[in-house]
């Protein structure tokens, strides 16, 4: 009987050495430990045997099943781990993109501009976005009863400090500060009491140009916007100058760049005038000049603004500024 069992063992042992993959071993299992396998067939044998021997042969083939079973069960637990691995280092699978951050869409139109104005010898300054009264109005010519004093407008901490409205206030400082010439734009964030829909937030950007030095004029500001124009947005982009009034420029002016969606043409986003208004500009105002200690009889200069959120959305054709500060990953991730 031990013979019997002997032979199994050795022939199952001997199955499996040159078994290689899972299905190989499928064939070996049937042929054993299946249901008609050499295991089972051999318990029919049992009741061929005297009375005496048959517990003992019963034991041994119980030992024999459960001894090939995990020898089974090890060498299939093998080949799966063995496929789990190969699954895992599949060459041919591609590469997982590591999850980057990247820049604001507003931080990379602000970057476009100030790299276009330090190519035309301008630099860059800085002011704080808590003001005064003094720099954000009254040293920019903008008298007591102005409507942009008003508490409508103006985001007010007290009654003498307040956000600022606009970047303007950097002229003042960087005139204070330094001698002409002075070539420099000042970008940053500024504040107004709107309520926020598709075109108005309660916070944007703009930049602020500012130009002093002897025998500066108008030619010069038309040129410098003109050039800014071309590097913006392409060389087929024209520039229009409107008459307009600012507190701090005289004569002011608001100026349009010829609509990028319809090259001039006319159409839903130019209202069909073919031209978007982009900000206005002006000669620096004598009161200007002489609240930031700068003598209006030997300078002249010019002054600019742009709003940064709205020449991001003519650049990425965006008709809502709230979608910049929502910063909902899968708009923020098409940059
Ligand atoms: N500060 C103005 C605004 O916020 C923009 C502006 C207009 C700036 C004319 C200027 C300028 O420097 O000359 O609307």
């Amino acid at each position: 009987m031990n013979e019997i069992i002997e032979k199994i063992r050795s022939e199952f042992f001997e199955a499996i050495k040159n078994v290689k993959s899972a299905a190989d071993l499928e064939p070996i299992r049937i042929k054993f430990l299946g249901r008609k396998g050499l295991v089972s067939t051999s318990f029919d044998r049992i009741a061929e045997l005297p009375k005496e021997q048959r517990p003992l042969f019963g034991k041994a083939l119980n030992e024999l099943k459960r001894e090939l079973e995990n020898a089974y069960q090890n060498l299939q637990g093998d080949f799966k781990k063995q496929q789990a691995k190969q699954v895992q280092l599949d060459l041919t699978l591609p590469g997982r993109k590591p999850f980057a951050g990247r820049k604001h869409p507003l931080l990379k139109v602000a970057d476009e501009i100030k790299q276009i104005f330090v190519s035309l010898g301008f630099t860059i300054e800085d002011g704080p976005e808590v003001e005064t009264d003094f720099y954000n109005f009254e040293a920019l010519n903008i008298p007591k009863t102005h409507p942009a004093r008003d508490m409508q407008d103006t985001l007010y901490i007290t009654e003498d400090i307040l956000l600022r409205t606009h970047t303007s206030p950097v002229q003042i400082r960087v005139m204070q500060r330094q001698k002409p010439p002075i070539q420099m734009i000042a970008p940053g964030r500024v504040y107004r009491r709107d309520t926020p829909d598709a075109s108005h937030s309660p916070f944007f950007h703009q930049v602020e140009g500012l130009v002093v030095d002897k025998g500066i004029t108008f030619a010069d500001l038309k040129g410098v916007i003109q050039a800014f124009a071309h590097r913006m947005f392409g060389p087929d982009i024209k520039v229009r100058f409107r008459p307009s009034f600012f507190p701090f420029t005289e004569p002011s002016a608001e100026y349009d760049f010829t609509c990028v969606f319809c090259q001039g043409q006319g159409c839903r986003v130019c209202k069909n005038t073919g031209w978007m208004e982009i900000s206005g500009a002006g000669m620096v105002h004598p009161n200007v000049f002489k609240a930031a200690g700068v003598d209006p009889e030997k300078y002249t200069g010019y002054a600019f603004g742009m709003g940064i959120d709205r020449i991001a959305m003519i650049k990425y054709a965006i008709d809502d500024i709230r979608i910049f500060f929502e910063n909902d990953v899968r708009f923020l991730n098409q940059f």
